[in-house]
């Protein structure tokens, strides 16, 4: 059994400990001081597109409390922030001229973290791509690359100097497949062909951007956040092992591969057939541009089934509130089995957490399955570790409860609560917890407690 209290142990005294947000998540201010739309900002007006049929106008109206929320992120005794630039706040169409409001709000953030003692983790693409870039093709059009990486250098120019990191996109997987293929995120395009060319567009936009960053001088550390999972056959049958084996090639290695080995997998490329990206001479190349890190976002683990949809709710397996299975021994799987297939650079969990059912009472939030998800996730990262994983970095999704995607507000991930009739914020359970395992952390490091 894993003895939680002494779970500091188990980190180096550098190691990363942070929480996470998104632009389109938490910011609001949707329409203001020159920002303008963002492909998600459209795709909430779709009707049906949103549970709830919110959208981000409001959020968690993190623009007008910066001060405030840069407060309660130094609270929890963090020493990393991972937020996201909304590329229509500071260059409205994606292109052009750019708006100084908006990277005066991101110079505020960065400078308003470093006072605190916080590292800014900044990522470049959370999703909200601007909508004017939409209009001309968005990611599945290659000018868009290009785009892209003009505007990593603007931000490396005004910010970089004060930066840990910078992410260039968040989850490919989920924009090329759930904005192109499934349409449940925005752009809300159903074309896997279209989805495919999208996914080669964001790996060749990060990798440009890599090079371009580092000629320009950036001393920031540059990487990409991927969302991946451990993926394992339901049964033993040869049927259900090949599907796992062609659901990680999917999903897993369709990323890894080109970016640490410089080739998609040729199972892959073969079922896809004429729907096969189009590939530029040069674009592997400038696709495995070394990395100085890479981001992992963790959630859950994922069954492979030939059959009927493995479904760990009517197995009577833990779930949180999205459906998702509770499986941190994934986590370490995960890890263990990309250190032995690449030659890994640091590795950071960029995300990982859970929605639950929250309920606020007399000022709290009793969120015992949240403390429990993320205190057993952090020790299968200390077991990764022990088995000589990389590994750097651990920031919880989220410091806040915000606007989730196409669940709207209807799903909870915040080790903070928000009431959305109020705006106002009370730590859970899970955010004490946190800021106290901190708090062992850094009195380990100063020594104050016997090993
Ligand atoms: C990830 C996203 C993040 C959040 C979590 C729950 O896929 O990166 O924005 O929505 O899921």
């Amino acid at each position: 059994m894993t003895d939680y209290k002494n779970l500091h142990r188990h980190f180096p005294a550098d190691f990363v400990w942070g929480v996470a947000t998104s632009s389109f998540q938490i910011e609001g201010a949707a329409f203001e001081d020159g920002k303008g739309e963002s492909i998600w900002d459209r795709f909430c007006r779709a009707p049906g597109a949103i549970a709830d049929m919110s959208n981000g106008d409001v959020a968690c109206d993190h623009v007008h409390r910066l001060e405030s929320d840069l407060d309660l992120i130094a609270s929890l005794g963090v020493n990393a922030y991972r937020f996201s630039v909304s590329w229509p706040r500071v260059q409205a169409r994606g292109f052009g001229s750019w708006n100084e409001k908006g990277l005066g709000f991101y110079d505020r953030l960065v400078d308003g973290l470093l006072t605190r003692g916080v590292q800014p983790y900044l990522t470049l693409n959370h999703w909200d791509l601007p909508q004017a870039l939409q209009d001309v093709g968005g990611w599945a059009a290659r000018d868009t690359v290009h785009h892209f990486v003009d505007y990593a250098r603007g931000i490396q120019k005004r910010l970089g100097d004060r930066l840990a990191a910078i992410t260039t996109h968040n989850e490919p997987w989920v924009i090329a497949e759930l904005g192109h293929e499934t349409g449940t995120f925005a752009p809300g395009l159903k074309n896997r062909k279209t989805a495919i060319q999208v996914a080669h567009h964001l790996l060749l936009s990060h990798g440009l951007s890599l090079e371009a960053l580092r000629a320009d001088g950036c001393q920031a550390k540059l990487g990409i956040v991927l969302n991946l999972s451990s993926t394992m056959p339901a049964t033993e049958s040869s049927a259900d092992v090949a599907k796992a084996h062609m659901d990680d090639a999917k999903t897993r290695r369709w990323y890894t591969d080109p970016l640490f080995s410089g080739n998609y997998p040729q199972e892959v490329l073969s079922e896809l057939g004429s729907d096969a990206p189009i590939i530029e001479a040069g674009d592997m190349g400038h696709i495995q541009t070394p990395m100085d890190y890479l981001g992992v976002n963790y959630y859950t683990r994922y069954v492979s089934s030939a059959g009927e949809p493995f479904d760990a709710k009517a197995l009577g397996l833990p779930v949180n509130d999205m459906g998702w299975e509770i499986y941190p021994q994934g986590l370490t799987d995960l890890l263990v089995r990309l250190h032995h297939e690449y030659e890994l650079p640091p590795v950071l969990i960029t995300e990982n957490g859970g929605a639950f059912k929250d309920l606020l009472v007399d000022g709290k939030v009793h969120d015992a399955e949240r403390t429990d998800y993320i205190r057993t996730h952090i020790a299968a990262a200390g077991a990764a570790l022990a088995q000589g994983v990389p590994l750097a970095g651990y920031m919880a999704w989220s410091l806040m409860d915000n606007f989730e995607w196409s669940s709207g507000y209807t799903k909870r991930f915040g080790i903070v609560h928000v009431d959305y009739a109020t705006l106002g914020r009370t730590l859970k359970d899970s955010a004490i917890w946190y800021r106290c395992f901190l708090a062992d952390c850094r009195a380990a490091q100063l020594g104050m407690v016997g090993d």
